[in-house]
This record gives C-alpha cells, sequence and structure tokens, in this order.
C-alpha cells in the first residue's frame, strides 16, 4: 500500500495533540485501562496446618451444627479479575481469619484454650463464569496479642497454582496506621486498596454487614 505522507504527518499531529490534552487516554477501547493489581501481602504463619472438617464458603456454621460462630456476621464478596477487567473462572479464593475471640485454627495458634470451636476459621470457594466469590463469615478481629489489627488472609489459585496472596483491612480502623503489615504495603504501592468498608445490609434484623473486595491478578 502506498503510503500518503501528508496523512500521516496530520495523524501524528493529531496523536500528538490529543495526548497533550489528556484526551488520548480516553478514547474508549483504544487503550483499555489496566485495573491495579491487588497487592501481594506475606502469608503469614496460620494458614491451617490441619484442614477443618468443613471448608466450604459459610465460616459461620461447621458442617449443620446447629450453634453458630460467635461474632458479628458479614457477607464478604467480590471478583476475580485479570488486569484488563475480565473476569477469571474456576480460581480458587481461600480465606482463613481469627475467631471472635482473636484466635486461628491452626495446631500452633496462641491462645487455643480460648477458641471459638463453632468457628470454621478458613473456607474455600471456587469462582463460577462471572468471577465472583462469597464467604459468609465474621468482620475481622484483633489477635489477642493485639499485635496485628484485623484482617483477613486470603489465597488465590489458578490452576492449582498460587497467583495471589494478601490481606483485608478494615477501612478506618483506628490502629491500622500501628500495623507493620498494612504500613509496609501502603509506602511500597502507594495505595489503600487493601482496607474496605464493613457496611450494614440493609433491613437485616440481626445487624449483618457486608464488605466487598475484588481480587485483581496477573493475567
Ligand atoms: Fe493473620
Amino acid at each position: 500500500m502506498r503510503h500518503d505522507t501528508r496523512t500521516f504527518l496530520t495523524r501524528r499531529r493529531f496523536v500528538g495533540a490529543a495526548a497533550a490534552t489528556g484526551a488520548f487516554y480516553s478514547v474508549p477501547g483504544l487503550f483499555a485501562e489496566q485495573l491495579e493489581l491487588t497487592p501481594s501481602v506475606t502469608e503469614g504463619p496460620f494458614y491451617p496446618d490441619k484442614m477443618p472438617l468443613d471448608t466450604d464458603n459459610d465460616l459461620i456454621v461447621i458442617n449443620d451444627s446447629a450453634t453458630p460462630a460467635l461474632g458479628e456476621i458479614a457477607h464478604v464478596t467480590g471478583r476475580v479479575l485479570t488486569q484488563s477487567g475480565e473476569a477469571v473462572r474456576n480460581a480458587t479464593v481461600e480465606i482463613w481469619q481469627v475467631d471472635a475471640n482473636g484466635v486461628y485454627i491452626h495446631s500452633r495458634a496462641p491462645d487455643k484454650e480460648h477458641r471459638d470451636s463453632n468457628f470454621q476459621g478458613f473456607g474455600r470457594f471456587e469462582t463460577g463464569s462471572t468471577g465472583e466469590y462469597r464467604f459468609r463469615t465474621i468482620k475481622p478481629t484483633e489477635y489477642r496479642t493485639g499485635r496485628r489489627v484485623p484482617h483477613i488472609h486470603y489465597a488465590v489459585a489458578r490452576n492449582g497454582r498460587r497467583v495471589l496472596t494478601t490481606q483485608l483491612f478494615l477501612k478506618g480502623y483506628g490502629g491500622n496506621g500501628r500495623d507493620s503489615v498494612l504500613r509496609r504495603v501502603q509506602r511500597a504501592r502507594r495505595t489503600d486498596s487493601l482496607s474496605v468498608d464493613f457496611k450494614p445490609v440493609p433491613g437485616s434484623e440481626i445487624g449483618e454487614l457486608a464488605a466487598s473486595f475484588d481480587l485483581v491478578i496477573p493475567g
């Protein structure tokens, strides 16, 4: 194809002008905006060393026990997405956290004698075509030692391979500024994307909460 030099130059000038005004980046579909990768955070020492008998996505009730876990019930949901915003299906999302007394289910967890035996402590969910995951759990609390602020641990795997290890924090929690893990990621990545609002579920008579946390993975 013959190259029309005049058209070529004109187009170049147009692109240059548009880039200078910022309009270049708003052209739909031309340069799809990339989502921010969810920052990786340490797994910590308490990923279950022995899986609970029940590993479903309802951490409040173990198997068909009549006694639910202690704590504020929270519905934690979100989507697993790639950086270009595509839903990731068949991703395995795992969470683990302390119970209402601040104790992990791990066999070497501190303060094991205070453990709430009705809390599952760990859950697993496989995403469908929308990339969505959901857990019923409790709003995270502090450890009994008080060295960390409330958080929920996350691990995401694809095709059996771990692709993200992170933690969710409570947005606006008073002690967040003293948490070493959260401070490190905020300083390194200049982001607060691991902090999430827990809002009351409208109309819930038992004060349930809901939180939304998307997980953006490479690929
Ligand atoms: Fe932890």
